[in-house]
């Protein structure tokens, strides 16, 4: 028999492991147009990516074998084009509360979908979509998370592992399994059509709401107050010039 520690539905029970790998969203984006269709909750995860792509055009690295790099195919034709930052809440939240019993409660979700411990980043979630009309046929959500890395590049800057936090190394599949059955959790309250309890939770997990903080914005620096994310995923923020309403490439956070 089968050894599976899964619990969910769908979301990781068909689970592809690899040793090394470009990126797992690419290798899942060629695997669907290539081949015949996968179940929705396929997880595709790597020992290793060589080309681990982060948001923004940016690079993800991670030490081989010592972190968790994977994909999971979603297929949300359930959801409205306008409504596709609520699969970035479900993700965000399903990694939130699969780490928060280890970690506790110095664990936040980063607008949009970086997930924090204090002031250090954990882990980053990269999302694609392809669409089809009004509908998202299928979304590739990579998640890219620090486990059992002793040590970060100094550019790596602000990254920190859980192993860094808690000084032992985990189970990555264990921890995958926890994640999967959260992240599945969240995702059948959006499809039985939960939106407010969704935008609610994942604004009361979100890092450094209603605090006074510093950000920057055109090259001007101001101190604001994050108080909401708009339905379509703009970041609100109070300051001297009343309320004001940004996307990820308009504004930065300031940690000192
Ligand atoms: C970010 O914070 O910039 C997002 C990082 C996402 C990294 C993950 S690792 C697994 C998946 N494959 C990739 O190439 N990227 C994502």
């Amino acid at each position: 028999m089968q050894n599976n520690i899964f619990s969910g539905l769908f979301v990781g029970q068909n689970l592809v492991t690899i040793k090394e790998v470009d990126s797992t969203n690419t290798f899942l984006k060629t695997l669907l147009s290539n081949s015949k269709p996968l179940p929705e909750g396929t997880v595709i995860m790597a020992e290793s990516q060589y080309a681990g792509r982060g948001q923004q055009q940016n690079k993800w690295h991670s030490e081989p074998g010592k972190n968790l790099t994977f994909s999971i195919l979603l297929n949300p034709l359930f959801l409205a084009v306008a409504n596709q930052f609520d699969l970035n809440r479900v993700v965000s939240l399903g990694v939130h509360d699969a780490l928060r019993p280890y970690l506790g409660d110095k664990l936040k979700i980063k607008w949009p979908n970086d997930i924090y411990y204090d002031d250090r980043k954990l882990g980053g979630i990269l999302i694609e979509t392809h669409l089809q009309g009004n509908q998202i046929k299928n979304a590739i959500i990579g998640i890219g998370l620090n486990i059992n890395q002793d040590n970060f590049d100094p550019d790596a800057g602000i990254a920190i592992s859980v192993k860094q936090i808690l000084h032992r190394d985990y189970d990555l599949k264990t921890i995958l399994s926890e994640i999967c059955s959260h992240i599945e959790a969240y995702y059948l309250n959006l499809k039985a059509g939960k939106l407010l309890f969704v935008r609610d939770t994942y604004l009361a997990r979100l890092y450094w709401l209603n605090q006074v903080k510093r950000f920057r914005s055109n090259d001007v620096v101001f101190e604001g107050i994050i108080r909401n994310v708009k339905d379509e995923g703009l970041l609100v923020v109070e300051s001297s010039q009343g309320l004001q309403e940004f996307n990820l490439k308009q504004i930065e956070f300031l940690n000192k």
